[in-house]
């Protein structure tokens, strides 16, 4: 291949041997001006009353990640204490996060929970228990909530497991829930002043125009204080060459127009909220692999490489694609899926991990059985690099699976710098809190 470059990132190949040199494989890169772009690109969405943007901390906790969308200007989602505990950590106040949690905190939790609503952090009631549990501390406070709605419709997500809105999903206060909970909250004097639905990610952005509709429609009926109307996140994207990405204006404008329409019917104008977390940080995501066999069997070519589920489980669990290219020892390029160009003289090769697993393989069907990939072969010592892997990789692996350790970050900054961003794990904290006892 002519080109150094591939991917989203425009990511040089000759950067592959400097990285793995510095920091071993494997190893998780991102890159910092392609955050920076999709987050300047959400803001820019178009709206009718103003756009309120979180990023869904969940898709990648690391503190550099949150530094550098937080000083974009979002705010954070976060989905358990935890998570809003690890954003201040980072330097992000608990009046930038919101709460998005199946968990209902007691105990010392309860007061940790208190603690974080005093200093700002919005509570999004997911429950009837989470309302009941939350409604006369609220009171005492005068704290307006936010309300997490279950639409009860279906096709929100890219696969079943990904789909928040369907009856097979438990997500919010269901629907038919709603009055009874509204009920409630008048009976206190507490007040919905925000509205959230997050049907699912990935799903079919026709999908995500549904629901605008759906959730102004409850809103109106059901919600007079609410202000704000969060859509949530899920907006897809495009990880493999051949898919379609969520187009932001259009679906920004769909959303402004719908707004708008609300005002001329209700005389509310709404504020918009959005809470991604994949478009934010999925393609700026690169895991740099090296191959360490090869088996040449008369059924299948394998490659195996250095990392595996353990640190990116999601074709082990969703059957997702992740674009693969592959790279000398020397930084020269010999095939990308990105492109596809000069498809001659490349080979299907299963690619598989290192864990005792036989689903440990980038490519996966749908029955688990390992999908070749078609690249140009390489020799071991060569590295086989992952894209679309900077959202739910590091923050969702089976870490210390077949004890591997958890690999580095590196960040890849704006001004084409690399900098370290998170260590390898040690031996000694995968087993640090083990306890010897006596049996
Ligand atoms: C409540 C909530 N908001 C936002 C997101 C982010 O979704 P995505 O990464 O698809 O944008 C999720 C993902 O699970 C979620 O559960």
């Amino acid at each position: 291949m002519t080109t150094k470059q591939f991917g989203p990132t425009k990511l040089d190949a000759t950067k592959i041997p400097e990285i793995a040199e510095k920091w071993g494989t494997p190893v998780y890169l991102h890159d910092q001006a392609y955050i920076e772009n999709s987050c300047e690109q959400l803001l820019n969405m178009p709206n009718a009353y103003g756009l309120h943007v979180r990023y869904a901390m969940k898709a990648n906790s690391d503190r550099t990640v949150l530094r550098i969308v937080t000083g974009k200007g979002l705010d954070l989602d976060c989905s358990s204490l935890n998570e809003a505990a690890r954003a201040f950590a980072a330097g992000v106040p608990y009046s930038r996060m919101m709460l998005t949690t199946q968990e209902v905190p007691s105990g010392e939790e309860r007061a940790e929970l208190e603690d974080m609503i005093r200093a700002g952090l919005k509570y999004n009631v997911c429950s009837m228990t989470q309302f009941k549990m939350i409604a006369d501390f609220a009171k005492s406070i005068n704290l307006d909530l936010s309300i997490r709605v279950h639409p009860g419709a279906t096709g929100g997500g890219e696969s079943a497991t990904r789909d928040t809105g369907s009856e097979y999903s438990c997500f919010g206060v269901h629907l038919n829930n709603v009055p009874a909970v509204k009920g409630m909250a008048d009976e206190l004097g507490l007040r919905f002043t925000q509205v959230h639905v997050h049907i699912g990610s990935g799903g079919d952005p026709e999908k995500w125009r549904e629901n605008i509709d759906r959730e102004l429609g409850f809103v109106k009926a059901y919600f007079p204080d609410a202000t704000t109307v969060s859509f949530g996140g899920g907006l897809k994207v495009a990880r493999m060459p051949g898919e379609k990405q969520a187009d932001i204006a259009a679906l920004g404008a769909y959303a402004k127009q719908r707004i708008e329409e609300f005002k001329a019917d209700t005389n509310r104008e709404m504020q918009m909220e959005i809470e991604p977390g994949t478009f934010v940080v999925a393609n700026s995501g690169h895991i740099i692999t090296r191959i360490i066999d090869k088996k040449l069997t008369n059924e299948l070519n394998f490659l195996i490489v250095d990392g595996g589920m353990e640190l990116l489980t999601r074709p082990l669990l969703y059957g997702s694609e992740h674009p693969v290219a592959v790279v000398r020892q020397d930084g020269t390029l010999l095939s990308s899926e990105y492109d596809q160009a000069e498809p001659g003289g490349l080979k299907y090769f299963g690619i598989v991990g290192r864990c005792c697993e036989s689903g440990d393989s980038v490519r996966l069907d749908g029955d688990g059985n390992i999908v070749p990939v078609l690249i140009a072969e390489p020799e071991i010592g060569d590295y086989v690099v992952i894209g679309g892997t900077g959202a739910y990789s590091e923050s969702m692996s089976p870490e210390n699976y077949n004890s591997h350790r958890k690999p580095p970050a590196v960040m890849l900054t704006r001004n084409s710098d690399l900098l370290l961003i998170r260590k390898k794990q040690s031996r000694d904290q995968i087993i640090q809190n083990e306890l010897d006892v006596n049996i």
